[in-house]
């Protein structure tokens, strides 16, 4: 079958859906490959670059469309566009069906099959090669921060120099989604001091991860609103966020907002009021602007200046990065394309039993087929247990991990007793002295290593180094100087030579662990 990349159409557009490093792939699954004249120009792509990947260049937008068994696309195509399509061919590329009502009519006119990237059932984990949302989310949130870098008059990163001393850039990001952490990596990675708040509390472990402060509102109200994504908050807690947002305002330099609700205008979070109280010179980058902006004076596509704040709303930052998110874009597709012809046979077969092309599927030889229903997502594991009661009634216990019930901490106990018992009748008298202190050392080893709270380490770790404590402590007895004329006799040279051999493998257990450590701490560090 034959791949059409039509160069896009949409102003400011400069992306292109197949890159020619992709180009040779989809030939090596079987396809050809044809890319109208200047796809690739804005995005750094040139017709020659295509042509030595193995792509036909076709001089019209027409002859592609026209061509093409399946139409591989960034932006959903125009009506215009759909014109040109041949009758049932695929179409590939964002649609947003739920926006694009007249466009769905058309594609299932042209007796289409339409499979949109924008409803990939991202929860999927076999999908995550193909989610261009989360890819192009990604580039989004970083260049954000180049764009408010460039907008602010000051460092990012603090530093002392014999001119001065310049503080660290405080940066607050509203909404940790895939742009918010993005944002939050690229931000702290250019040494501001970066904090966020989401309405998902789950992300504050990210939040963290990535070096930034999560910022909790102080309202208690699940964000969660399914399937990964937002929901609209109460009143309660709107105003609760409100009033945290304002503080951040007033202390921090630069805001980025990613805050989205899946099919709602975006949450106004920051207000005419919170950009009058910043400090001149300051800048918010608002992600959302295309769908209506976090804040209220944002202009969609723009930078203004209001209160002394440069308020930026581009809409076109994937194009700002284009040679980019062209190559991340087209590897999404590729992907796609290597789940659609697992025969590597240049066909493709849309299977429906594949839940992640089922949720793509938006037209199926004109046939509706969207919304698709919901994945069936392999069984959620069971909710951990709430914490049990310290003092649990006893004799409920059945887990490996519960404690003992008394009946059979009797039996133990007997057992040990009556085996005590014959080592007493029958042992010589130094056997049991022996045996005695065997069997306490036991005990008191069992206690010290497994009552090691693992902090630093893991509990692997934790116990393995408490192991190694015990030995050398046990060693170190034995190679010790008696205490006392005749209090203790010198061990004979096997004792000796195995002890020390011990404190030999534990210096070498301990200090390794150490060395270790050293380096998987530098690995983390800049
Ligand atoms: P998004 O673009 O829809 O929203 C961006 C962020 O804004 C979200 O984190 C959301 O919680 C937050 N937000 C919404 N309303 C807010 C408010 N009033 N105040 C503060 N924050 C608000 O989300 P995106 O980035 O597309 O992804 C959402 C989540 O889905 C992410 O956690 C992501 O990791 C997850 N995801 C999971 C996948 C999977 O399970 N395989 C794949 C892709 C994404």
């Amino acid at each position: 079958m034959l791949i059409g990349v039509p160069r896009e159409t949409a102003a400011g557009e400069k992306r292109v859906a197949t890159v020619p490093e992709v180009v040779q792939k989809l030939a090596k699954l079987g396809f050809g490959v044809a890319v109208e004249s200047g796809a690739g120009d804005a995005a750094n792509f040139a017709d020659d670059d295509y042509r030595a990947a193995g792509a036909e260049v076709l001089p019209g937008a027409a002859d592609v469309w026209a061509r093409a068994d399946i139409v591989f696309k960034v932006r959903p195509p125009t009506l215009e566009e759909v014109g040109l399509m041949r009758e049932g061919a695929t179409l590939i590329g964002f649609v947003w069906p739920a926006q694009n009502p007249e466009l769905m009519q058309a594609l299932q006119a042209k007796r289409a099959t339409v499979l949109a990237i924008d409803c990939l059932p991202r929860q999927l984990s076999r999908a995550q090669k193909m989610d261009a949302l989360t890819s192009m989310a990604g580039i989004s949130g970083y260049r954000a921060v180049i764009e408010a870098a460039n907008a602010f008059g000051r460092f990012l990163n603090g530093q002392v120099t014999a001119a001065g001393k310049i503080p660290p850039a405080k940066v607050f990001i509203a909404g940790a989604g895939v742009a918010g952490l993005a944002a939050i990596g690229t931000a702290a990675n250019l040494g501001a001091i970066v904090r966020a708040n989401d309405t998902r509390a789950e992300v504050a472990d990210q939040v963290v991860s990535l070096g930034g402060e999560f910022v909790k509102v102080d309202y208690e109200e699940e964000g969660s609103g399914g399937g990964g994504y937002a929901k609209v908050m109460s009143e309660g807690f709107q105003a609760a966020q409100r009033a945290m947002y304002a503080q951040q305002a007033r202390e921090v330099d630069i805001i980025i907002t990613t805050a989205l609700i899946p099919g709602k205008p975006a949450p106004k979070l920051i207000t005419a009021e919170m950009v009058q109280s910043m400090k001149p010179g300051s800048v918010i980058v608002d992600l959302a602007a295309e769908q209506g902006g976090n804040c209220e004076l944002t202009v969609p596509g723009e930078a203004v200046v209001r209160h002394g704040v440069t308020i930026i709303g581009y809409t076109d930052l994937l194009s700002r990065l284009a040679k980019q998110s062209s190559t991340l874009y087209s590897n999404n597709l590729l992907r796609l394309a290597e789940e659609l012809c697992k025969a590597k046979d240049g066909n493709i077969v849309v299977n429906f039993e594949d839940d992640a092309i089922r949720g793509l599927t938006v037209v199926r030889d004109g046939e509706l087929t969207w919304p698709a229903p919901p994945p069936k997502l392999p069984a959620a594991p069971a909710k951990p247990k709430a914490a049990a009661p310290i003092a649990a009634p006893k004799g409920h216990g059945h887990g490996a991990s519960e404690p003992m019930s008394v009946k059979s901490l009797a039996i133990v106990f007997g057992v040990g007793a009556l085996l005590f018992l014959l080592v007493g009748l029958y042992a010589p008298a130094s056997f049991l002295s022996h045996f005695t202190v065997f069997v306490l050392a036991c005990f008191v080893g069992y206690m010290v290593v497994w009552n090691v709270t693992p902090s630093l380490h893991t509990p692997l770790m934790s116990v393995t180094n408490a192991i190694s404590s015990i030995i050398a402590i046990g060693a170190l007895v034995q190679v010790a100087p008696p205490l006392a004329d005749g209090a203790a006799d010198r061990p004979d040279g096997l004792i000796l030579f195995l002890a020390f051999f011990a404190l030999a493998l534990t210096a070498v257990n301990m200090f390794g662990g150490f060395a270790v450590t050293r380096r998987m701490l530098a690995m983390f560090r800049k």
